[in-house]
């Protein structure tokens, strides 16, 4: 594999799904797994089979319903889950179990009750026992963001030793800034022998808005593989989004990381996603935000009139939509007016724009948003 090229590793039918009140049925998984698949992800984590038997069920059908990508289970570092999980993906074509244990002071003192040599000692069971299974096996450090590097890099160690492919990263309570999360994946790559014949994997989570910049730094580190949401749907704050990490790395090109995402498939999935969750996307989200290529001031407005890349740093088309719209409110300026009664159809001259400008603004003080239907009022009141 190219050394450049970032694997998009989808969790939204697994931690995106968490969320309260997202639950889906199997047959709107199927639907949201066909749609990753056509939008290039490389893995979709499919879900927890030992959770419930309709996550178990969900597994197996995505399994057979998708040939590309490879299909992942969750497990804890628990026998019985790591076989319900091998049993669940009995059906995929490219299989992967995705097993691990909390790796901070907090989690192995608090949540397991344990000692650091027992989490080792179970990281490396787990992995052993899922390699009977399936070859591909991804192990997570859960809580690694709050783990010592030192440590960290032991436990890691271990879990090559024995057979793990995947090194997942996660930083699961969103704690990390973007140079501590970009240095821990480089401490691994410069610490852990043969750590380069596996996959260092990120996962992020958003609890201080940082998921996506720690995302792109544990890349920039060294990191291959990236495992995002939709939307950034997830746990409390939700995980790095998807398009966010995509378009990261297509606009900075001098990054020189790619992936093999069809971003003119983004603003598609993302309503899919929301519509099926019945999870609102907040109008000023990055990329597939209602609002992400709308121009509302009358500064803004007159620059995209004159060129769209004055205040716009993506096409719209490129990740799916239509065009940049021109909200007309108070604060838009003469040009915007020009130019949606131009686009209606009416080549107003100067005088009659200054006139019509009058009642515009005198329309947009009553109202949040001018419609055409309003302009085309305007019009008719002049003639
Ligand atoms: O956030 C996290 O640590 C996780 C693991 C289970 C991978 O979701
Ligand atoms: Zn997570």
């Amino acid at each position: 594999m190219d050394t450049n090229r970032i694997q998009i590793f989808d969790t939204t039918l697994r931690d995106g799904e968490q969320v309260p009140g997202c639950k889906l049925d199997t047959t709107q998984k199927l639907v949201i797994a066909r749609q990753l698949e056509l939008l290039g992800v490389d893995v979709i984590e499919a879900g927890f089979p030992i959770s419930s038997p309709g996550d178990f069920k969900s597994v197996r059908e995505i399994g057979l319903a998708v040939s590309e990508p490879i299909v992942c289970a969750l497990s804890r570092a628990v026998k019985k889950d790591i076989e319900v999980a091998a049993d669940s993906l009995k059906t995929a074509k490219r299989a992967r179990i995705h097993t691990g244990i909390g790796t901070s002071d907090s989690h192995i003192q608090y949540k397991l009750r344990t000692t650091p040599e027992r989490i080792i000692e179970r990281a490396v069971d787990a992995v052993k026992y899922a390699k009977s299974f399936v070859e591909d096996v991804e192990f997570y450090a859960e809580d690694a963001g709050r783990t010592s590097n030192e440590f960290l890099a032991k436990v890691i160690q271990a879990v090559v030793n024995a057979g793990a492919t995947v090194l997942n990263i996660p930083d699961t309570t969103g704690y990390c800034l973007p140079n501590e999360y970009g240095e821990k994946i480089a401490f691994l790559r410069a610490n852990v022998k043969g750590i380069h014949k596996c996959v260092l994997s990120t996962h992020c989570h958003n609890d201080l808005g940082l998921a996506t910049a720690n995302s792109i730094a544990g890349a920039v580190g060294g990191a291959r593989q990236i495992e995002c949401t939709i939307n950034g749907i997830g746990e409390r704050a939700g995980n790095t989004a998807l398009e966010e990490v995509v378009m990261i790395m297509r606009q900075h090109e001098g990054l020189g990381l790619y992936t093999n995402i069809n971003s003119k498939l983004l603003l598609e999935t993302s309503h899919l996603v929301s519509e099926s969750m019945g999870m609102v996307v907040q109008p000023n989200k990055a990329i597939v935000g209602d609002n992400a290529f709308a121009h509302s001031s009358g500064i803004h407005q007159d620059g995209v009139i004159k060129r769209r890349d004055t205040y716009e740093i993506i096409d719209p088309a490129e990740v799916g939509v239509d065009e940049s719209r021109i909200v007309l409110t108070a604060r838009s300026g003469r040009a915007a007016l020009a130019y949606r009664f131009k686009n209606l159809g009416y080549n107003v001259s100067k005088v009659q724009l200054d006139d019509l400008y009058q009642e515009f603004l005198r329309v947009a003080d009553r109202k949040k948003e001018v419609a055409d239907m309003d302009l085309e009022d305007m019009i008719s009141a002049t003639v």
